[in-house]
């Protein structure tokens, strides 16, 4: 049974805002809006900023993570700021040799194989990720009563990158590992939930008001597999984090068949994306939960118009749900036009305001 753990002055400060009530299913002022992605690469501001600084080094400079972190919050009036890091920075801080390559995404030098590798993976600790504690300090500072999310890559998808060597479409040694060494398999997920389990403690203990545990790619997983293979260390992620009473949100990418199992694992906020509208979402994953989505991010190239034809249906979707975060299916893409995220936050809190 997990220790209560007295809330920490961000959750205070926090609390009364539209994204937490919706987070507890209470009712809200508007729906909330927040992107994932939203902090990167569609923002100028965002690019300039990083000229000549490397991806992870940047995850590194509390003064680059603070500015990067507030400039969607400034910008389109976002409900909830994101962290910025990556799902790979407690990797890179317990020694694993591994970047993130501009274009490609992480890649690790010695890919996870054999008993002899799990060598790499070390416990975390605070002082792993002193710079992430700082950063959180001077974030919770700025934002006041808007929440900051913090996150961390679940276990299935931190292991496809490290047994794969970097991203992978069909995850064909990852999956190997899974049904030809169980064993060996169920280790490397389980040392992968201590340690984002201990990430996300310090970010919580920081200042982040909810966390997001990203499951990007175990919508390449069916059900049983999931329930056997993925869910029992994701489970143990969000028991470890249970007693800070922060909400906890879970998403992945192709997860409809899994959503009801998702909610399962310990999530109090399920993400979803745009291929389940959100009422038939509800549906799957059942009474209790809040829903987190789910507009499919390449609506934003279409003309306004469109844009707000298919916000919309979203919004309809979700008028019986206990709790609605309004955010994309997925993530900001890259060369997405700005302005058009702006405005979309406008008209979502427009169109939901009472
Ligand atoms: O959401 C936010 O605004 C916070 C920042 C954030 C980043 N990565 C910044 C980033 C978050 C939450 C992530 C999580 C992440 N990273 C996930 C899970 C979310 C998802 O999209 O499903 C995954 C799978 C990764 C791994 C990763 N890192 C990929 C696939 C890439 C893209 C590679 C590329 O260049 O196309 C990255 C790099 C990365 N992470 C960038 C950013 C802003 C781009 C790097 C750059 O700007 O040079």
């Amino acid at each position: 049974q997990p220790t209560k753990t007295a809330p920490t002055a961000a959750t205070l400060a926090t609390h009364d805002s539209a994204f937490m009530k919706a987070c507890r299913r209470e009712p809200v002022p508007h729906t909330p809006v927040w992107f994932m992605r939203q902090a990167g690469r569609s923002l100028p501001e965002y690019r300039k900023l990083r000229e000549g600084t490397a991806m992870l080094e940047s995850c590194m400079r509390p003064d680059l993570v603070t500015e990067i972190t507030l400039q969607p919050v400034r910008r389109h009036g976002v409900d909830a700021a994101i962290y910025f890091s990556d799902i790979v920075v407690p990797l890179k801080a317990i020694g694993v040799d591994l970047d993130i390559k501009p274009g490609v995404g992480p890649v690790v030098a010695h890919p996870i194989r054999t008993r002899a590798d799990l060598a790499q993976l070390r416990d975390l600790t605070p002082e792993d990720v002193h710079y992430v504690t700082e950063a959180m300090g001077m974030l919770t500072a700025e934002l006041g009563s808007t929440p900051l999310i913090g996150f961390a890559g679940a276990p299935f998808t931190l292991a496809s990158y490290l047994v794969e060597g970097g991203p992978s479409r069909n995850h064909e040694n990852t999956k190997a590992m899974m049904y030809g060494d169980p064993e060996l398999w169920g280790e490397l997920l389980d040392r992968l939930a201590e340690i984002t389990g201990a990430f996300l403690k310090v970010q919580i203990e920081a200042g982040a008001s909810a966390v997001q545990l990203f499951d990007s790619w175990v919508g390449a997983l069916a059900p049983a597999d999931y329930r056997r293979s993925a869910m029992p260390a994701s489970a143990k992620v969000f028991d470890m984090i249970a007693g800070y009473g922060v909400p906890r949100i879970h998403f992945g990418v192709g997860t409809g068949e899994l959503l009801g199992l998702m909610g399962e694992a310990g999530a109090d906020v399920v993400g979803v994306d745009w291929r389940v509208p959100l009422d038939e979402a509800a549906r799957r994953v059942g009474p209790g939960k809040a829903l987190q989505g789910n507009l499919d991010p390449a609506v934003l190239f279409a003309p306004t118009r469109a844009v707000e034809t298919k916000t919309d249906e979203v919004l309809d979707a979700a008028k019986g749900l206990e709790g609605h975060i309004f955010n994309l299916g997925h993530g900001v893409l890259p060369n997405m036009d700005p302005d058009s995220l702006t405005r979309l936050v406008e008209y979502v809190h427009t169109r939901t305001a009472h």
